[in-house]
């Protein structure tokens, strides 16, 4: 097949990845090239999230434009993958009948030839199986597109929140070999790339044999020591990690991995011990209190971002106070905080959804303005700091200037005369609502490694 395509990303950053894998794919194996337009494209691909209702519902929204697009260029292949496809299957078919191939996160390696089997029989073509760790074998080596990249080390959940699509979407969890990861990390780093997230649903629930002579497993406090070890490799965050696999081991290496951002992400969703039992997230507010003081202890100063749901069917007045008291307390950053939204076959969809919406966005306000105090409070601290920043681009606002992220997550925009590679020192000068100014101060350090181009 030759032509172009275009994919679009909704949900996680385990969306993303594995839409870099599926253009990595579409390009190597199908020789495909990526249109910038979606109206240019002979193939659409949608990866899709059903994590809450809006998020799904606006899949099959997006889905009906192409409607039109594909009357005008019979040729044109829809393919949708991600989690809505991975729950509705043939469904989506029945819903969209323009769809021409509907495949699972599970099966995305199998993409080429669906869509290829769809354009020869013109029927569509539905997969989305639990082949599992088939996945990871059959992808090409990423390519590095940035001085910052994703790499997933972990597959699926198997903690069953009690509000969550996700073990049933994305299946349960699996880690992928000690020895992969590594290769692929070493791959980007030689390719250029300084700062790598590790992802995963439970990151930190990360296991895998590791061949050092212990015999034992390795845990993900001992992965990250391996890949602290690669050279070129400056900087280390990992995204999403849970409270109960939050170990004194984990907490260790971030008293010694200088490497390991000064940012944590760590979803805590309710500061009420009722609610946590009923969402089953398996710890209490102290425990989660604990860990992100125990965590401050050894790095002083690092930033806790959190999930939050309000809303959650029985949460009362007191119960929300809770949580707020528990954002306060632990001076939460910049965090994402949701409505509880239903979802279909998941054990809470059967309580009663009893508090009535304007108390729903009432909470959700409170909640979002005191994480937002805080992230700025914390923003208005770091002027006058000299931060080590990751190259991401060209400014947003301002095409003379350059964007980079600080250790702690923020975005800081800064003069240069020519675009800086890699990772470079930047004086904070100004911290505006939602990002930070700065001068920069050096040059990429020479870490051995070849700078991006
Ligand atoms: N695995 C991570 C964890 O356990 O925290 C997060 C995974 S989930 C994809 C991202 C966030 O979406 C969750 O932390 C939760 O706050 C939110 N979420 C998941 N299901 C939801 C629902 N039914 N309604 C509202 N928010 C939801
Ligand atoms: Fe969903 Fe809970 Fe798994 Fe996170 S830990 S993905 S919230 S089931
Ligand atoms: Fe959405 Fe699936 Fe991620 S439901 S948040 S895309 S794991």
């Amino acid at each position: 097949m030759k032509g172009r395509y275009f994919i679009r990303s909704f949900g996680c950053q385990m969306n993303e990845y594995d839409s870099a894998r599926m253009a990595d794919m579409l390009t190597e194996e199908s020789g495909l090239v990526e249109a910038g337009r979606v109206e240019d494209a002979d193939l659409i691909v949608f990866n899709t999230c059903s994590v809450r209702e809006k998020a799904q519902e606006k899949v099959f929204s997006d889905l009906g434009r192409l409607k039109d697009l594909k009357r005008e260029k019979p040729g044109l292949v829809i393919a949708v993958g991600g989690c809505v496809a991975s729950q509705e299957g043939a469904a989506i078919v029945r819903r969209a009948p323009y769809v021409d191939v509907v495949f699972g996160p599970q099966t995305l390696h199998r993409l080429p030839a669906l869509v290829e089997r769809s354009r020869r029989t013109g029927s569509a073509q539905v997969d989305i199986s639990f082949p599992e760790i088939e996945k990871f074998d059959r992808l090409p080596e990423p390519r590095a597109a940035d001085a910052s990249a994703y790499v997933s080390i972990m597959e699926g959940c198997s903690k069953f929140c009690s509000f969550c699509v996700v073990p049933y979407t994305r299946g349960q969890e699996v880690s992928r070999p000690f020895d992969d990861v590594i290769a692929e990390i070493h791959g980007l780093a030689v390719q250029g790339v300084r700062e790598i997230t590790l992802l995963g649903q439970n990151v930190n629930a990360w296991r895998a044999p590791i061949e050092d002579g212990d015999g034992q497993p390795g845990d993900f406090a001992e992965l990250l020591r391996f890949v602290a070890e690669i050279d070129g490799i400056e900087r280390i965050r990992y995204t999403t990690s849970h409270p109960i696999e939050f170990t004194a081991r984990l907490i260790d290496a971030h008293a010694d991995l200088e490497k390991l951002a000064p940012h944590v992400h760590l979803p805590v969703q309710s500061g009420s011990d009722r609610v946590l039992a009923a969402m089953k997230r398996g710890y209490s507010s102290l425990e989660y209190r604990s860990i992100v003081r125990r965590l401050r202890k050894v790095r002083p100063g690092i930033c806790v971002s959190s999930d939050f749901i309000v809303g959650f069917p029985g949460e009362t007045d007191a119960d929300f106070e809770a949580t707020l008291k528990l954002a306060e307390d632990l001076e939460i950053d910049t965090s994402f905080c949701f409505v509880y939204s239903p979802r279909p076959g998941t054990p809470a969809a059967n309580l009663p959804d009893d508090t009535p919406q304007p108390v729903k966005l009432d909470r959700l306000q409170r909640l979002q303005r005191l994480t937002d105090i805080q992230a700025a409070r914390i923003n208005a601290e770091m002027v006058g700091s000299r931060q080590r920043v990751v190259l991401e681009g060209v400014s947003r606002k301002d095409a003379a200037e350059f964007s980079g992220r600080t250790g702690n997550n923020r975005v800081v925009n800064f003069p240069a005369r020519s675009a800086p590679a890699g990772m470079v020192e930047v004086l904070i000068t100004e911290a505006r609502a939602h990002t930070l100014r700065g001068e920069l101060l050096t040059e990429p350090r020479n870490s051995g490694a070849p700078a991006l181009q």
